[in-house]
């Protein structure tokens, strides 16, 4: 028996937390009986339906890592009907993106339909490291790189420490490699703004241990098994 969102999550629906949403929205049945809290158990005789659809556990994992090209958003659909990632990788097993990045945010974005390790890689207690190549207006001087390092205030709250590494400096733009851990929206570039410079281009190259190596915009791969046994253990390890 697991709870609920627990088995939604591990079904490939979406991430644990969306998934406690979903419950809350009265989109799921369990034995015919519409659900509206989370926690309710359920086991593998019980029938789950999802907008009265069947959830059945998907039998095959799938893990890809996209080099996401900017104009397009990483929601499974878009209200405004912009173009979504979704259509860079096959369309069954259902895969869903491992958290996100913005509509003009290019670089490395893992999606998957293991909802438990979505949900592990962007547990709040532990979030693991994502690299961020950021190009932005003006000079940003070594006392604000120092401020974005130690951590600044947001309207969110202050930043955890990051790594911030000067990439180069030209009278026009800085570009600066910083890595995070946090997962808040638009980080980066509330960051930067809080220091006066606006983001001209973001690019992620890094996700814990994964890089961008050998995959061009707008194209996938697989991971390996050595890569996904890799990701499993660093939220095991936390
Ligand atoms: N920070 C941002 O500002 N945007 C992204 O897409 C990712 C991190």
């Amino acid at each position: 028996m697991e709870r609920l969102q627990k088995f939604l999550a591990a079904a490939g629906v979406a991430s644990r937390r969306k998934c406690e949403e979903i419950i809350a929205a009265g989109r799921v049945s369990v034995n015919g009986q519409v659900v509206t809290v989370p926690g309710v158990k359920v086991g593998p005789d019980d029938q789950v339906d999802l907008d009265g659809q069947p959830v059945k556990k998907d039998t095959v994992l799938v893990y890809y890592l996209l080099n996401k090209p900017a104009g397009y958003v990483t929601t499974v659909t878009d209200t405004h009907g912009r173009p979504t990632v979704m259509g860079f990788v096959p369309e069954r097993p259902r895969v869903y993106p491992v958290g996100r990045l913005d509509f003009d945010t290019e670089g490395l974005l893992l999606l998957t339909n293991d909802g438990e390790l979505t949900n592990a890689l962007l547990h709040p207690s532990g979030e693991v490291d994502k690299v961020y190549r950021a190009a932005a207006t003006g000079q940003v001087s070594d006392a604000a790189i120092a401020q974005l390092a130690a951590g600044i205030e947001l309207e969110d709250g202050i930043t955890a420490p990051a790594g911030v590494r000067l990439v180069k400096r030209t009278p026009r733009q800085t570009v600066l490699e910083i890595t995070i851990h946090e997962g808040r929206k638009r980080q980066v570039k509330r960051m930067l703004m809080a220091t006066g410079h606006r983001v001209l281009h973001l690019e992620r190259v890094g996700f814990a241990f994964l890089t961008l190596s050998g995959l061009e915009r707008g194209k996938y791969r697989n991971l390996t098994s050595q890569e996904i046994r890799g990701l499993k253990k660093l939220v095991r390890n936390r």
